[in-house]
């Protein structure tokens, strides 16, 4: 077991712990946050799954426990939903001394983290992640947010939880497909700042991607490290923080192309495919050493995530760059893309033309 401290100057310290076994011993964890009752928002599927493990494990400390589920899938991180979460807490007469705990994936921890942030002008959460890309990027760093009609996760709020727990041996009724996913967030962190990293990972980690949980537990609690050490520098992403949309801009622009169908391309899935797409835009820029693009490339492909616009469907650079420059993350005229020196040294720039950003899109087999 791995506890990584979150440290930022402007919000309240707290622990990730990474290990196994964690589920049944984390009412002992929450107990000191839950002073007479706690609420798990999960959804249907964590629940059948996980949620009478975490139940036992809280009522055993004495604390009341109840359970809300809300439907699996991003159609949940709603405003009806949200709305629907808010009034069943009021229900419950939840009140500041109470801790809601977020059991799932990213859709759970975004819709609960923002209800706790919301609830009363906000109460304790805890985050209790059972996906590897939850585990490793959605349940660290406070972003919570749901989706409106005009584009994800645009309603928000900055919220750190008071604990983490990453139980390693619940991602193993995850499908191997989800597994994959949360990989390329793994892979990304190692490309942003750790070369070494990532060596490890395309090497003797690399069976983590087929869910090995000795590979899969040192690759979160690195994963954990890099990006709380960047949350506690910069939690409202002013600057660094923005290292970690490394893909992001690439792969946001392909799922809004193929209207976030998680059955035609998963997140991390886009991740993957906009991390090569990030470096062969570098290098084509003589930014990085075209060794590391294809290098990045060979990486992704071998976890079996897709590497080439193509794999993804049939696009139009217009529409692609449009979607780009329309992102939450564009400042002013030039685009805002985390590009990369080599791996393990990613770089923000706000400076990106249009004009070679469509180019490049057109060379990827956008039409
Ligand atoms: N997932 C990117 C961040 O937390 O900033």
């Amino acid at each position: 077991m791995t506890v990584i401290p979150v440290l930022g100057g402007r919000f309240a310290p707290y622990d990730v712990v990474v290990g196994r076994g964690l589920l049944a011993e984390a009412g002992g964890r929450i107990a000191p946050f839950a002073r007479s009752r706690t609420v798990i928002v999960t959804d249907e599927t964590v629940a059948g799954l996980h949620g009478a493990a975490l139940r036992a494990s809280l009522e055993a400390t004495g604390v009341r426990v109840e359970i809300i589920a809300v439907p699996p899938g991003e159609a949940s991180k709603s405003f009806t939903e949200l709305e629907r979460l808010m009034d069943r807490l009021l229900g419950l007469g939840l009140d500041r001394k109470d801790v809601i705990v977020a059991l799932g994936g990213g859709v759970v921890g975004d819709l609960a983290g923002l209800a706790a942030a919301l609830y009363m002008r906000g109460i304790d959460f805890v985050q209790v992640p059972t996906t590897l890309l939850a585990q490793v990027d959605s349940s660290v760093g406070g972003k919570t947010a749901i989706d409106t009609p005009r584009g994800k996760n645009l309603v928000g709020a900055f919220h750190q939880p008071r604990l983490v727990l990453a139980d390693i041996d619940v991602l193993a009724t995850l499908p191997e497909r989800q597994v994959r996913s949360g990989w390329a967030e793994v892979l990304k962190h190692g490309l942003i700042c750790d070369e070494a990293f990532f060596d490890w990972l395309a090497g003797e980690g690399a069976s983590g991607a087929g869910g090995d949980p000795v590979a899969l537990q040192r690759a979160v609690v690195r994963s954990v490290q890099i990006k709380s050490a960047i949350v506690g520098e910069d939690e409202k992403e002013a600057g660094r923080r923005a290292l970690l949309n490394l893909g992001h801009t690439f792969g946001h622009a392909i799922e809004a192309e193929l209207g976030f169908e998680e059955a035609a391309l998963a997140h991390g899935e886009a991740v993957a495919l906009g991390c090569c797409m990030a470096f062969r835009y570098s290098a084509r820029q003589r930014l990085c050493p075209i060794e590391d693009s294809r290098r990045v490339e060979s990486v992704f492909g071998a976890a079996g995530l897709p590497t080439r616009l193509g794999q993804a469907g049939a696009f139009s650079a217009e529409a692609m760059l449009a979607r780009m420059a329309g992102d939450k993350k564009a400042e002013g005229g030039g685009l805002t893309l985390i590009l990369a020196r080599g791996v393990g040294q990613a770089f923000v720039s706000k400076t990106e033309t249009p004009e070679n950003a469509l180019a490049f899109l057109k060379e990827e087999g956008a039409a």
